[in-house]
């Protein structure tokens, strides 16, 4: 489902060079949930990022179901993005002036699919969102933007979930509660999750747990 192969992404040149990816051999199964821990800038960001598209690597090969990013240009990229990977980030990324119903549907409207109504109910009802759906973001807590945040990750049914750090703005209640939310929905549609969490509690939820270290995978 994903494949890494000798990934190296650097930064700067000279004095300034910085071996954010150094040499990454990965490989994730359709329906994995791998955590990716390790220090602030051991490279997971990074690491995502390459996964996703978001970002080119120096050097390397990344495949992800069965597309060979580095054959793809950046309009490319974004129809990859579209089809097959959904995002969710530390600070929810929602778009204030849209209502939460129109937020979960952004993804679609993008991509010009119709939206699946039953689909969209069972992933609201999922997340406890269905007394919601006509507010606007600013007026719910963390915990709550971040469960939107999940179902527009999931509404176009992409068959990767990329989560870089869900739970580092919320409490550890909410934090457990989104984390198993998100584990408990990936499962359920048997979406292949990566997350990024400083968590050791949460990094336990997954499958396997990747421990990172100046731009490596230091151990499993
Ligand atoms: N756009 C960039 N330009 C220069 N250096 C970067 C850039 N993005 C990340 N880095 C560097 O790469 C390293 C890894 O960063 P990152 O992947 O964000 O780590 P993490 O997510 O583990 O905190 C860090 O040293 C960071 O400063
Ligand atoms: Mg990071």
């Amino acid at each position: 489902m994903i494949k890494v192969h000798n990934l190296k992404k650097y930064y700067g040149r000279g004095e300034n060079l910085v071996k954010a990816l150094d040499g990454i051999e990965l490989t994730i199964a359709r329906g994995e949930f791998a955590a990716i821990v390790g220090a602030s800038g051991s490279g997971k960001t990074t690491l995502l990022n390459m996964i996703g598209g978001l970002d080119v690597p120096t050097e390397g090969k990344v495949c992800v179901d069965g597309v060979n990013l580095e054959n793809l240009r950046e309009k490319q990229l974004a129809v990859f993005r579209r089809k097959k990977i959904g995002f969710i980030f530390q600070n929810y990324n929602l778009v204030p002036t849209l209502t939460v119903e129109e937020n979960i549907m952004f993804p679609l409207d993008l991509d010009g699919s119709a939206p699946d109504g039953n689909f969209l109910k069972e992933i609201v009802s999922l997340l406890g969102l269905e007394d919601r759906m006509q507010t606007y973001p600013n007026v719910l807590s963390g915990g709550q933007q971040q469960r939107v945040a999940i179902a527009r990750a999931l509404i176009s049914k992409p068959p990767i979930i990329l989560a870089d750090e869900p739970t580092g703005n919320l409490d550890s209640r909410n934090g457990q509660n989104v984390a198993g939310l998100l584990k408990m929905t990936a499962q359920l549609y048997h979406r292949t999750l990566v997350m990024i969490t400083h968590n050791q509690e949460l990094a336990q939820l997954a499958d396997r747990v990747l421990h990172m270290e100046d731009g490596r995978i230091v151990r499993e």
